[in-house]
């Protein structure tokens, strides 16, 4: 499964993609605004940083300037992946973009019937949100099953981008529900690695190195 970072900090990507396991970056406007500072600079800095496929989303609501958006968003750097709203205008958009060679990523997916026309547009990934269907006591995990089934019975490539990640759970069950990435917040990435039985079992080898008095360097 590929691992994206759901993020607009720009620093803090950077150190993140030095670990070798970020496979991409999803922003939103919301995560733009949280990182307070200018847009085109802030996408430059990220495309720089982690040379996978970078989500940065349109603003506009209507067909024509969607696209508009998306040609200048795309000229920001090679990798940038225009993210639309799953919205019959953002579905066109998807669908003409797709077919001018610019790829897309549908956010904002919150039935399985929507994936579906994600999937007809072309979409290269579509974002159901997991965590937001939680919060409102739907089935998140259910919604990657049904959609993972769909695309499979179709053979659509359309990959499916767990979004609205909120812990390791989330992480886990996505990837034995076969989606093809997760978008995980850089706290719940960090958190990823970490297990108190790893810590302790650490410092019990190195007590019990150190007794040997002996190096490897
Ligand atoms: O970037 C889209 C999605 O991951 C947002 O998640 O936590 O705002 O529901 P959240």
């Amino acid at each position: 499964m590929q691992i994206f970072i759901d993020s607009a900090d720009a620093a803090e990507l950077k150190a993140l993609a030095e670990t070798g396991l970020v496979d991409g970056v999803t922003t939103n406007p919301s995560l733009i605004a949280k990182a307070g500072r200018d847009f085109f600079e802030t996408l430059r800095e990220i495309c720089a940083a982690v040379p996978g496929p970078v989500s940065a989303e349109v603003v506009a609501q209507d067909y024509e300037t969607m696209i508009a958006e998306g040609h200048k968003l795309r000229t920001v750097a090679e990798n940038i992946v225009v993210k639309v709203p799953l919205t019959r205008d953002g579905l066109r958009a998807c669908k003409t973009l797709e077919e001018e060679g610019h790829p897309c990523n549908v956010t904002l997916c919150f039935s399985a019937v929507q994936a579906l026309l994600a999937a007809k547009a072309g979409a290269t990934f579509i974002s159901p949100f997991l965590g937001r269907l939680d919060d409102g006591g739907q089935d998140g995990m259910g919604l990657i099953r049904e959609i993972r089934m769909i695309y499979d019975n179709y053979d659509y490539q359309t990959q499916i981008l767990a979004a609205s990640i909120r812990s390791g759970a989330h992480v886990r069950d996505a990837a034995i529900a076969g989606a093809d990435c997760a978008t995980i917040p850089p706290a719940v990435f960090k958190a990823l690695y970490k297990h108190n039985l790893t810590d302790s079992g650490l410092e019990a080898f190195l007590k019990d190195w150190k007794a040997t008095g002996q190096k490897i360097l």
